[in-house]
């Protein structure tokens, strides 16, 4: 329960109070080279080579801001290569821009 409910609160942190752009206070370019570094290449192995496709497919897993944070913490938690919350949202700001486009 205490868990379930801290997970809430920190997703909300991250996406940014309603009204604001979701991961605003995130900086796109630096999650780009992150993404370039750390995330694209195992997604471009499952997709055929573009990595993009796997967050435009049309049975993508997040389809809204906060389903989105949650899979870049499932993600870097697979990974283990410990991202601080900030890579976070600036993993977010890039993908929210370039692909998801969520408001
Ligand atoms: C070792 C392989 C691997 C790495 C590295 C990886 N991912 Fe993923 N990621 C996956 C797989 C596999 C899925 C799809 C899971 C599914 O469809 O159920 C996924 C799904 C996602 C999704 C959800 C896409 C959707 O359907 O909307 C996001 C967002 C995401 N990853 C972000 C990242 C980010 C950011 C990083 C780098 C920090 C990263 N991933 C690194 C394997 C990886």
């Amino acid at each position: 329960m205490r868990k379930t409910t801290t997970l809430i609160f920190l997703a909300g942190l991250t996406v940014a109070p309603a009204g604001a752009a979701p991961f605003a206070k995130g900086n796109a370019e630096a999650g780009a080279e992150l993404h370039a570094a750390q995330c694209d290449g195992c997604h471009a192995n499952r997709f055929g080579g573009d990595g993009g496709k796997i967050y435009t497919r049309k049975d993508r897993r997040a389809n809204n801001p906060g389903q989105l944070a949650q899979w870049l913490t499932t993600c870097n938690a697979n990974l283990g290569n410990n991202l601080f919350p900030e890579d976070e949202l600036d993993l977010g700001a890039y993908l929210n821009q370039r692909f998801y486009k969520f408001k």
